[in-house]
């Protein structure tokens, strides 16, 4: 089975197969990318608009070079000073984008639901998911895949460690899904305040402890601490929670030897990781997800537009019949 989405809304619907065609094609082109062939046509004389409605710097940065790439026509459109701000809603954002006619949609959005509900609006256009409250970050779990699979040689029964703000976190979220599916061994580590209600279900085991939680890891995720989603008192203090959860040498030394070390960015150096694991090129594998992120990006671009295509295809086949 190759890959069926008109969109790409979160991980939740991808069956396996999907999850792995997309990977196969993001790791070719993160090969071209590596020799500098940098310039494809897969998108040529489609366009691209990015809206996000949150603050972003290196995901925008991405799907913008994706887009250019693959010679599609990109346009950013600065979400943060101007609509929101003045209270239009998302129907309206959505009825002026179907006046525009985009062909690939990229939001990002603090409301979780949002972009299924612009997905759900707007015409003719394949939306994919920047991002969306503490919902889903569809593409950040896939190029953590994708960087996993390169890494260990394959993407299931693997240990895999992730640790901090679960709670307020999309990254997480999108992660568990996905791993999940892969079959890998999920352990989320944290504070039970920064634990979802209800993540027994999920299939994962939860620690308290940070040396209980990484014992033989194969891969250490560290996560941000979403001060932005918290309203009150999650942590005691900065220093008590790097004293208790923050990845330093110590805690370190109880995952596998040969762990990865992963963080979506941005980080706190100092509250969730000490600054010279992070910068360790050993074990740390953090600039390689920013690598990975275009070729995702690139992939899922492509195998969308290709089903765009299709449609649109079967919609003239059908007037014409
Ligand atoms: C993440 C996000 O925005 O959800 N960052 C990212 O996409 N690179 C994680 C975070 O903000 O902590």
């Amino acid at each position: 089975m190759t890959f069926r989405a008109a969109h790409l809304l979160g991980i939740e619907p991808l069956h396996p197969t999907e999850i792995t065609a997309l990977l196969d094609l993001a790791d070719r082109y993160a090969d071209q990318n590596r020799r500098g062939l940098t310039h494809h046509d897969a998108l040529a004389g489609l366009t691209q608009i990015n809206m996000f409605f949150e603050n972003s710097t290196r995901t925008q940065a991405s799907f913008e070079l994706a887009g250019k790439r693959l010679g599609a026509d990109v346009m950013s459109m600065a979400m943060q000073a101007s609509s929101i701000k003045k209270g239009e809603t998302l129907i309206d954002t959505a009825l002026t984008l179907n006046a525009m006619r985009p062909d690939l949609l990229v939001v990002r959005h603090p409301q979780s639901g949002a972009v299924d509900l612009l997905a759900a609006k707007v015409q003719n256009c394949a939306v994919l998911n920047a991002g969306d409250g503490r919902h889903e970050h569809p593409t950040q779990a896939l190029l953590d895949a994708l960087t996993i699979r390169r890494a260990k040689g394959r993407l299931h029964r693997l240990s895999i460690a992730i640790c901090g703000d679960i709670a307020h976190s999309r990254v997480a979220r999108s992660n568990i899904l996905l791993l999940g599916k892969m079959e890998n061994r999920i352990r989320l580590i944290g504070p039970p305040t920064l634990m979802p209600a209800g993540i027994a279900d999920f299939g994962c085991e939860v620690f308290e402890d940070m040396r209980e939680g990484l014992a033989g890891a194969d891969v250490v995720m560290m996560l941000r601490l979403q001060r932005e989603r918290m309203d009150g008192g999650f942590i005691p203090s900065e220093r008590e929670y790097y004293h208790r959860y923050g990845l330093d040498e110590e805690k370190l030394r109880f995952a596998s030897p040969d762990a990865i070390v992963m963080h979506p960015g941005p980080m706190n150096r100092g509250v969730e990781i000490d600054g010279t694991i992070a910068d360790d090129i050993n074990r740390s594998v953090i600039q390689t997800q920013v690598e990975m992120g275009v070729a995702v990006r690139m992939a899922a671009m492509e195998l969308l537009a290709r089903n765009l295509r299709a449609a649109r295809g079967a919609k003239v086949a059908e007037v014409m019949a």
